[in-house]
């Protein structure tokens, strides 16, 4: 099992292995396991460590779990397969108390680029974009069931795309007659919105509608907002609960609304006085690496450390 296996490069990993200090025994949760990119880094730093994966994806979390148990044999390495909205209560349940907290939010280069799971517009495939592929909605019975106010909205909000209007009342029109079920045909539905107005699009007309899509399917704002929230009520109480007394978090944001909420949390706790943030501005790519690695382009890395509570 090697990095060129695992279709994902991970981003910022410098960057990450600097601010989250990896050392010797840690406890590491790893809240988006993806390919492992990330984890096996952290875990041959910390090996004989303990080490927590989770993700949606079954069969990310299976790749990850066996890259992770080869990099670190004397390490403690188990996966969950879960939405990392629940961490508290996995963490609780496993018995851990993490050193090291990490999300890598969004989705992996290869659910990306496999056409069947439907979260790109460049192949053509189902209408899916479940990251959790036992999960019952996908984008397609979303497209077929929401109101056009709420898929403009939806385009909108989640997408800032300025056409979503004109998107939603294609989508409408189109769905009376036939069913929306194929991403190709979706693209070709916004596309036809744009009209002559694609031409000035520096970006494909359906980017933003798929990212917008896909968030929705996923409910990947509200899954973040939990997740920072059972950070911040570790962070708050005294004492060790899921979270040590010297623990690392840090979250690598691809959306201004991400990123938007992770500042927030963070600035929230630090004002508090319970973590210190590692810089105060998010970390971004270089120039090497987007030219490496494109998809870093929107990447953001924010860290903050624990502070001991004076008693
Ligand atoms: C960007 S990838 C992580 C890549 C990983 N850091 C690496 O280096 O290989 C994001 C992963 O998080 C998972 N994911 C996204 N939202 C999630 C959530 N709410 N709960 C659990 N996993 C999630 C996706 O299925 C995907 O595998």
């Amino acid at each position: 099992m090697s990095a060129s296996d695992s279709g994902h490069l991970p981003v910022l990993l410098e960057e990450v292995l600097e601010s989250l200090a990896p050392r010797r025994g840690d406890v590491f949760i790893d809240a988006t396991a993806g390919r492992g990119g990330h984890a096996s880094a952290i875990a041959a730093a910390i090996n004989p460590g303990r080490i927590l994966l989770l993700d949606r994806d079954a069969d990310n979390l299976r790749f990850a779990l066996a890259r992770v148990r080869e990099i670190a044999p004397e390490s403690q390495v188990d996966g969950v397969h879960c939405d990392f909205r629940t961490v508290a209560e996995i963490a609780r349940k496993q018995g851990v108390s993490a050193d090291i907290v990490l999300a890598d939010l969004g989705i992996s280069s290869n659910q990306l680029d496999d056409a069947h799971r439907g979260f790109a517009f460049q192949q053509d495939g189902p209408l899916d974009m479940r990251l959790d592929q036992s999960s019952a909605y996908s984008a397609a019975d979303l497209i077929r069931d929401l109101r056009e106010s709420d898929i403009a909205d939806l385009i909108y909000n989640f997408g800032e795309d300025p056409f979503a209007r004109l998107i939603a009342r294609k989508v409408a029109q189109t769905r009376t007659h036939e069913p929306i079920l194929t991403t190709a045909h979706l693209a070709r539905l916004v596309r036809e919105a744009y009209g002559s107005r694609a031409r000035a699009s520096r970006l494909h007309p359906a980017t933003r509608t798929f990212m917008a899509l896909r968030i929705a399917v996923n409910d990947e704002l509200r899954a973040l907002e939990d997740f920072l929230r059972s950070i911040a009520q570790a962070v708050r109480s005294t004492g060790d609960g899921w979270i040590s007394s010297r623990a690392r978090v840090a979250v690598i944001s691809f959306h201004s609304l991400e990123d938007r909420q992770v500042k927030r949390t963070f600035a929230a706790l630090a004002d508090e006085g319970v973590v210190e943030r590692v810089n105060r501005k998010p970390v971004v790519a270089g120039d090497s690496e987007v030219a490496r690695n494109p998809r870093s382009r929107s990447a953001k890395l924010r860290t903050v450390v624990r502070l001991a509570r004076k008693s």
